[in-house]
């Protein structure tokens, strides 16, 4: 009777999919800790197409189109065979993961159901065959563990996430074998409520973020080697990690500057993710072990994970940062896809542009919760999510005075921001400090193409401005466009040995890049001739490295593609700026021709802004000077 039953059910089976007996197998079971890889093996696919695909799931009773990942079944070799294998890491998201294989063919593709790419999203009408569920090994302690400064002395900040916010605590001390000294945490997390608009608030976006712990370390002396854990004895604890504690005396500041790196992931989702960030944490690490037992820091200067409102990629953000953040405290200014929606509170009618929904809908509230800056700068949210904060702040690190501030929030004078800037700038002592370096998101200068920041810019340049050019700030960082580029010391489109230098470092990942400005008389002409206040500009992925002395603060362009040096400018203390460039195939590291700057003509008008309505999300790829329409990771069948 019940070989009956199990023979009909297996024959219904049969019927339904079309497709035989597909089998599916994932190894391990259990997952000892994050980003350890598991490896699935399918075979008995019949009739395979090239778009049979894998369906990454978490929680592992997710419905069929809230996966958090995919990948073509035709990636894997000899997948013509109906059998096949892929091995992946997989982050740990507190909840089980299953595995789902659909088949899909080029006549069921869904021109309506598209990512952000504009791919179409896989068909899920033929679920092939469903893994077990996979789950991590309990009891390995907190994960995603980063540091942060906190301005004051003796001090510093430890991150991490639990599943379950239970009591947990932080183990410190010089000594490796004997952490002697210990701290509690704070824990807070944020809710699907909290969310202001889709993805984030909706089932395809949402999953459970944990719970997020905040213990500061105190008393540290300067400049020693730490050594750190944190867990609790039911719940377990963290490997061992160290850090160099910070020194506010030191005559010598070092700090890796970037912005708009992401986050990299083995499967393709809804939203672009940034293969490039491997290559930057590589080399930021291969930088951090060089530089030995010496404090630095490392910056962010917005568009952090690009989450948009996909909460795992925060997950897998962190778990990607920990071997740098849980040595280095890892510093961060809010960017656009951090924040920007349609109600935000504030949105002056000339920003309309600008701010749009380029925050999937999280409006501040990851960056908000899972990072703690210093200072007490915040703005109310208008909604019951709790208040945006680490927006601007400040702190002395050896000779340099950092600043960050928010592009994202008011600014004008009269803001909170503003008067925060001023005063700020107006109290730093140089003798400390001769150099200061002030960092946001949204650039002040920038020859990239993207009209939808003009009227910010002029706000920029307007209001910001003269307080860093009367305040002699040293150098000026910004994000968002996708590459590199040194203007000259500058003040109001004028060049100028005593101004500010402005850098754009936003290349340390993400890769959709608009075009340099066009040519106003060939507006098809992508390659704008490089004005002369730009001084150096490259859309090759990388970072910076600062290195300051009382002397001299110096800023290098590292590029990924062989972690050298490519450009280079020296600021002098207090006023004297010297520049170079450096050309790899001249000089691979050390350059030795500095160059006085001279006066450079202003910068020609700024080109009219096109007649047709350019949506952000079109941009040109400048490396194959097509639509930026790829996927992100992988080859795409549907897209060579
Ligand atoms: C998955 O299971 C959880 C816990 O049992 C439940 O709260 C949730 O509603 C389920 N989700 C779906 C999509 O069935
Ligand atoms: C998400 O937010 C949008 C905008 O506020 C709202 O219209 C929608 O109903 C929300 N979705 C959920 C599931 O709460
Ligand atoms: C930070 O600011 C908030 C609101 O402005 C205030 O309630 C709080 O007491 C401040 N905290 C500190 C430590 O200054
Ligand atoms: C910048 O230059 C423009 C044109 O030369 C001038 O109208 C404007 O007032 C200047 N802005 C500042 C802040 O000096
Ligand atoms: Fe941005």
């Amino acid at each position: 009777m019940i070989s009956l039953t199990l023979f009909i059910i297996l024959l219904c089976f049969l019927f339904y999919s079309g497709h035989g007996l597909v089998s599916i197998s994932v190894t391990p079971i259990i997952v000892s800790k994050s980003g350890d890889p598991v490896t699935i093996h399918w075979t008995g696919i019949d009739s395979p197409s090239q778009l049979d695909w894998l369906g990454i799931y978490s929680p592992s009773n997710s419905s069929h189109h809230n996966f958090i990942g995919y990948i073509f079944l035709s990636t894997s070799a000899g997948w013509e065979s109906g059998s096949g294998s892929v091995s992946l890491p997989i982050v740990n998201i507190r909840s089980k993961y299953q595995f789902r294989i659909f088949h899909w063919t080029e006549s069921e593709v869904d021109p309506t159901r598209m990512d952000s790419d504009h791919n179409p999203l896989p068909g899920t009408k033929h679920l092939l065959v469903e893994s077990k569920e996979i789950g991590f090994s309990p009891g390995r302690g907190p994960e995603q563990v980063h540091l942060a400064l906190t301005g004051r002395e003796g001090e510093m900040r430890v991150m991490f996430v639990t599943h379950d916010g239970k009591e947990n605590s932080v183990r410190f001390g010089l000594n490796r074998n004997k952490m002697g000294q210990i701290v509690g945490t704070r824990v807070s997390r944020y809710e699907r409520e909290d969310m202001c608009d889709s993805p984030a608030n909706e089932s395809i976006g949402w999953r459970d973020p944990g719970y997020i712990h905040d213990g500061v370390m105190i008393n540290l002396k300067k400049a020693k080697t730490y050594y750190y854990q944190v867990g609790s004895d039911s719940g377990g604890w963290s490997d061992i990690f160290s850090y160099i504690s910070p020194n506010l005396d030191s005559d010598e500041t070092i700090a890796f500057m970037l912005g708009d790196m992401g986050t990299a992931t083995p499967y393709k989702t809804f939203a672009r993710t940034q293969d490039e960030s491997t290559s930057t944490i590589k080399w930021i690490k291969r930088d951090i072990e060089s530089i030995g037992n010496k404090p630095t820091l490392i910056s962010h200067v917005g568009d952090i994970s690009y989450a948009r409102g996909y909460s795992w990629l925060w997950d897998n953000f962190f778990t990607q940062i920990e071997p740098i953040a849980s040595r280095v405290p890892y510093h961060v200014c809010i960017g656009n896809h951090e924040y920007d929606w349609p109600m935000q509170p504030w949105k002056p009618d000339w920003s309309s542009l600008s701010y749009k929904k380029d925050g999937g809908g999280e409006c501040g509230v990851p960056y908000s919760v899972r990072f703690n800056m210093p200072g007490n700068s915040s703005e109310p949210t208008g909604t019951r999510a709790p208040a945006t904060r680490n927006l601007y702040y400040s702190f002395d690190m050896g000779v340099v005075h950092f600043v960050y501030l928010s592009t994202e929030t008011i600014f004008l004078p009269g803001s909170k921001q503003y008067e925060f800037l001023k005063h700020d700038l107006e109290s730093v002592d140089r003798k400390k400090t001769p150099f200061v370096v002030v960092q946001g998101h949204r650039p002040m200068y920038t020859t990239g193409c993207r009209n939808r920041d003009v009227e910010l810019r002029e706000r920029l340049v307007e209001h910001l401005e003269p307080l860093l050019v009367k305040n002699k700030v040293s150098l000026v960082l910004w994000g968002h466009y996708h590459k590199y580029e040194r203007f000259c010391g500058i003040s109001n489109f004028t060049c100028g040995e005593e101004f500010p230098v402005h850098v754009v470092i936003g290349m340390a990942g993400q890769d959709s890049q608009p075009a340099w400005d066009t040519r106003v008389d060939h507006p098809d002409d992508q390659v704008f001739p490089q004005p002369e206040q730009s001084l150096y500009r490259s859309a090759e992925f990388g970072y910076t490295r600062l290195v300051a002395s009382r002397e001299k603060l110096r800023l290098f362009y590292v590029g990924n593609h062989d972690g050298e040096v490519h450009d280079a400018v020296e600021i002098r203390a207090p006023v004297y700026k010297l520049f170079h460039s450096c050309h790899p195939s001249v000089q691979p590291t050390i350059c030795f021709q500095l160059q006085r700057i001279r006066h450079c003509p202003p910068f020609p008008p700024p080109p009219p802004p096109p007649s047709s309505d350019h949506d952000d999300d079109v941009e040109i790829d400048p490396r194959y000077g097509v639509d930026k329409r790829l996927v992100p990771s992988g080859p795409n069948p549907l897209h060579n």
